[in-house]
Formats: C-alpha cells, sequence, structure tokens
C-alpha cells in the first residue's frame, strides 16, 4: 500500500456487525465521502482524509503500526490481537456492537463450573482471550482454532464446548448451545496509532475525535 501524503486514514470494518455503525458514526461526525473505484479506499470530500475499509481482524494493526491514524474495531478484536508489541491506543468506547465472549455447551455435557472443561476440547476464535479465562479458572483444556461457523464444532465433535460471541443469542439457540460462562464483555471502540499523524494533520486529527465524542455522547 502506497502512503498517501497529506491525509488521515481511518480504518473501519469492510463488512460485519460494526461495518454500518462505523460509516454512521463517521458520517454524523461530519464527514462526507465517496466511493473509489475499489472497495477497500472511500475518500472524504470535505476533509484530507480516507477510510480505509478492511477485516476488522486486521485493524488493531493497521492502528498500531502507524498505516491507519484512527480505527473503529470490538474490544475483542483488540484484546485478542495483544501481542506485547506497538499497540493502539483506546480513544473512547462508541456505545454500539455491544457483544459477548462466552462458553457454552451442549445440553449433554452436564456442566458444573468451568472444572467441567478439564481435559475437553474447546472450539473458539479467540484461543488468547480463552486461555486467560481458563489459566484464571486453574483449567487445562485444548482449544481447537475456528475462524467461522465455531457453533457447529460440537455437533460435528470437533470439541465439546465452544466459547464464541454472542449478541442476540440466536446463533447459540439455533445450534441447541447453552451459555453458560461469561468471558469477555466487548463492544467498539475508537483506537488511536500511537505513533501519531503528520504535525500538520494533527489538529484535524483531535477535531475528529471531537466531534465524534460528541456524536456518542449524544446518543447517550
Ligand atoms: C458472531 C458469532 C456468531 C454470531 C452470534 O459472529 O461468531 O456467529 O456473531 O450473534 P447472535 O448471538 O446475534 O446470533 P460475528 O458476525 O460477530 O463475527 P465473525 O463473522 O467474525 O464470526
Ligand atoms: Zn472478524
Ligand atoms: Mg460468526
Amino acid at each position: 500500500m502506497s502512503t498517501v501524503q497529506g491525509r488521515l486514514r481511518i480504518a473501519v470494518q469492510k463488512s460485519g456487525r460494526l461495518a454500518d455503525r462505523s460509516l454512521e458514526l463517521i458520517r454524523d461526525a461530519g464527514l462526507k465521502w465517496v466511493k473509489g473505484h475499489n472497495d477497500l479506499l472511500y475518500r472524504v470530500e470535505n476533509y484530507p482524509i480516507d477510510l480505509l475499509r478492511v477485516r476488522d481482524d486486521d485493524i488493531p494493526t493497521f492502528v498500531a503500526d502507524g498505516v491507519c491514524d484512527l480505527g473503529i474495531v470490538g474490544e475483542n478484536v483488540l484484546e485478542e490481537d495483544k501481542n506485547g508489541g506497538a499497540t493502539a491506543e483506546v480513544v473512547m468506547p462508541l456505545g454500539f456492537g455491544r457483544c459477548t465472549l462466552k462458553l457454552a455447551v451442549p445440553p449433554t455435557l452436564a456442566y458444573e463450573g468451568p472444572h467441567s472443561l478439564q481435559g475437553l476440547r474447546i472450539a473458539t476464535s479467540y484461543p488468547k482471550i480463552l486461555r486467560r479465562f481458563l489459566n484464571d479458572n486453574g483449567v487445562q483444556s485444548d482449544t481447537v482454532v475456528m475462524r467461522g461457523a465455531v457453533e457447529v464444532a460440537p455437533r460435528l465433535k470437533l470439541a465439546s464446548a465452544i466459547c464464541d460471541l454472542v449478541s442476540t443469542g440466536a446463533t447459540l439457540e439455533a445450534n441447541g448451545l447453552i451459555a453458560k460462562e461469561t468471558v469477555f464483555e466487548s463492544q467498539a471502540v475508537l483506537i488511536k496509532s500511537p505513533t501519531g499523524p503528520e504535525p500538520e494533520l494533527a489538529h484535524l486529527l483531535e477535531s475528529i475525535i471531537e466531534r465524534m465524542a460528541g456524536v456518542v455522547s449524544s446518543q447517550g
């Protein structure tokens, strides 16, 4: 990716649970964008800003590395991405995209607490957050990392339990799984790069953050 000089970049999820609300927040903060000829970049017309539309999992890295100045991402993704290297700074919670990472089991598993998972396999897309929970509870379990469709793992006998995001609960219910433990609570957050933008863009960056804060507080 070539560095476009003199423009801020905001990383947003291209598609998924945060995509629409992220663009709404940016619009409500007064930015007007036009879709480019490629899907990756939306160009803001009324400010020197571009919106970079990417996979949510890539957003923490882009912002930590300064490829993007700001990003909108779920705390779940941010937490799982923590690796001891450069990290994006959380500016503020955004009040949308609320979901909970939960441990869930089929009704056939006699669950009395985390120790019931001892020695079993658990499917998840969040191995680090799950590992921490298991360690905190003194439980040794194997994890199977799945990128998606985690909820089918018990039926396929890939795992005895799952640890996955729940928002409405419809996915768990449709798959006959019962939530047992809350592992991590999440919502969308605004993150910013630790490196900061080019000096001439610093004021614009601060004013965009202030406008977003205004939008978020007006939504209570
Ligand atoms: C999550 C999770 C479930 C679904 C649960 O996926 O993996 O599939 O949402 O939501 P529900 O409780 O409302 O049914 P999500 O689309 O957030 O992310 P992913 O595509 O990265 O798995
Ligand atoms: Zn994702
Ligand atoms: Mg999913």
